[in-house]
């Protein structure tokens, strides 16, 4: 969507480029079997715009946005001629130590605003209109955490790519025609072991992270050092191209519980970038030499989505 509009008309639905936020839900929801629930489902999320604008509208310095995702099998029920090439289920990865689990979603929402009563009035009128259609499996209420901290302490997006970067990295182009201008996207829930990761000396956890803590400066690795979760995650090709995803992490928890997480969501133009991410995370590099953050973040789930554009989002309404 042109950023130019985003001041007098609320955010057009599967805009994957809108502004980060300081509150943000993630939702996720399977769809009960049968022919008629794909179809109402469909008709619900073809026409989300009309709920965005209602609850965006209301307040147009609150920025709301909202992405839906549809899952592979969600996708084949839908009854489509084509499809996006590179969807496809969420393959768990069984790591040395940890793995990245593969658990149930047929539909994923990612809303976004300035302000939480929005995000709260959107999903309600989503799941109002979804009905007894879906039942939901994941709903987390993520916060921005002072300058963008995730709750291990570090800021974190930083590296995000910018400016004609965005859409390169992360919108489908010319290469899948039918399905341009959408995104694939992966979600993982964490919930972080906080006591253990603060037994780590700071140094520890720059090392780990690839990071300065305090003033969010890049460190360089030594020849023989382990990888950091920062050069795990550059992916570069044979050809000495790199490979970036956009990134809209939040922190999210509930201290009276103990519970203190991340919900890590990367788009990307191409599947395989974030997947080999995930590998290279959770198998390590080379093998064995795994991503230390994991020993203090377990995920707790793990899908994978499709984003269509708009249009595409808008051509899902049944005949
Ligand atoms: C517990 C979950 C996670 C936490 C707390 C976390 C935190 C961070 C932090 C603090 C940084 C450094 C600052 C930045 O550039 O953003 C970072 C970088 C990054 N992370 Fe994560 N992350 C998590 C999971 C993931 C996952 C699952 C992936 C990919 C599948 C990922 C991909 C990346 C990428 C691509 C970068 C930028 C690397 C670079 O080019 O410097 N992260 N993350």
């Amino acid at each position: 969507m042109d950023e130019g509009t985003w001041g007098r008309t609320p955010i057009e639905p599967q805009s994957v480029n809108a502004p980060l936020s300081t509150a943000a839900v993630f939702l996720t929801v399977t769809i009960a079997e049968g022919v008629d629930a794909a179809r109402r489902a469909r008709e619900v999320i073809s026409d989300v715009g009309g709920l965005i604008r209602a609850v965006g509208f209301r307040d147009l310095g609150g920025h709301l946005s909202c992405n839906v995702g549809i899952s592979a099998d969600a996708w084949d029920r839908f009854e489509q001629s084509s499809r996006p090439r590179q969807l496809r289920r969420f393959s768990e990865i069984r790591g040395p130590v940890h793995s990245a689990v593969s658990t149930p979603g047929d539909l994923f929402f990612h809303i976004r605003a300035e302000r939480a009563d929005m995000c709260f009035e959107l999903e309600r009128l989503l799941l109002d209109r979804l009905g007894r259609d879906i039942t939901v499996v994941d709903e987390v209420h993520g916060f921005r955490y002072f300058d963008s901290r995730d709750l291990l302490g570090f800021v974190d997006g930083t590296e995000n790519p910018t400016g004609f970067a965005v859409s390169e990295s992360s919108l489908i182009g010319e290469e899948d025609a039918d399905f341009f201008g959408g995104s694939y996207v992966i979600v993982q829930k964490y919930l972080h072991d906080l006591a253990g990761w603060d037994l780590l000396t700071t140094e520890q956890q720059e090392r780990a992270i690839g990071r300065r803590k305090a003033d969010n400066v890049e460190l360089d690795r030594g020849p023989d050092e382990r990888q950091s979760h920062r050069s795990l995650n550059t992916i570069v090709d044979a050809n000495g191209v790199e490979h970036g995803i956009l990134r809209d992490n939040m922190p999210f928890g509930t201290p009276g519980r103990g519970e203190f997480g991340t919900y890590f969501i990367g788009y990307a133009r191409e599947l395989w970038v974030i997947e080999q991410m995930l590998r290279r995370m959770f198998l390590g590099e080379p093998v064995g030499q795994y991503d230390r953050i994991l020993d203090f973040s377990t995920a707790m789930t793990g899908a994978t989505f499709f984003v269509p554009s708009m249009v595409v989002l808008e051509a899902l309404a049944p005949e």
